[in-house]
């Protein structure tokens, strides 16, 4: 499959017939909202964890230098969290460009992680974005510190690879959401840059 997916979703999922979507962010989707959204929600979905084994040669990196960036894996009684942001469908010409490398939409089911307004109404659907191993952007696993150290030496369009981990890293938890994946990636990485 062609690492650039924007036309691929277009074709697979229209969704100009919707009113609005709820889309699920489980990684620079969380930190960086540089789109509108009518309402914004923590959410998680289950039977999914991050990896960082996606390669990033628009935003992180470049197509000769990839940088390593998050995709989701199937994992049975995993739980990922994230932010869900309900959008207009217009919105996704600019996501669909956002996430062009590799990653296709996706409908699964969401669930809100703080019901508090009792609306009984505790879970809904909404898209994802995911690069599947199948796209030629794809690097699957590497040891923590080999991600670290691929992250450390990245940088693309968007900024330095180490950025993308720490604003992860930072979000999560001030959403207080422990994800030891990120977490010890973000360990080595530290351990590597006060050694710079
Ligand atoms: C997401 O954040 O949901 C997709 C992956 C990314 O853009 O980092």
């Amino acid at each position: 499959m062609s690492h650039n997916t924007i036309s691929l979703n277009k074709q697979r999922q229209p969704l100009d017939h919707l009113d609005s979507v709820w889309l699920f962010g489980y990684g620079s989707l969380i930190y960086k909202t540089d789109f509108d959204y009518l309402d914004a929600k923590p959410a998680c979905i289950y039977g999914w964890q991050r990896r960082f084994w996606q390669g990033s040669h628009d935003h992180r990196g470049t197509p000769e230098a990839p940088g390593r960036v998050l995709t989701l894996i199937e994992a049975a009684g995993a739980r990922c969290v994230g932010m869900a942001y309900q959008v207009t469908p217009d919105t996704f010409e600019y996501l669909d460009h956002r996430e062009k490398n590799g990653y296709l939409r996706v409908f699964t089911p969401l669930h809100w992680l703080n019901d508090s307004d009792n609306s009984g109404q505790g879970e809904t659907e909404g898209v994802v974005y995911l690069a599947s191993a199948d796209n030629e952007a794809y690097l699957g696993p590497a040891s923590d510190a080999e991600i670290a150290a691929h992250i450390a030496r990245s940088r693309g369009p968007s900024g330095p690879n180490s950025e993308y981990l720490l604003k992860l890293a930072q979000a999560l938890r001030d959403m207080n959401e422990q994800d030891e994946h990120v977490f010890a990636i973000e360990r080595e990485l530290l351990r590597l840059l006060v050694r710079k």
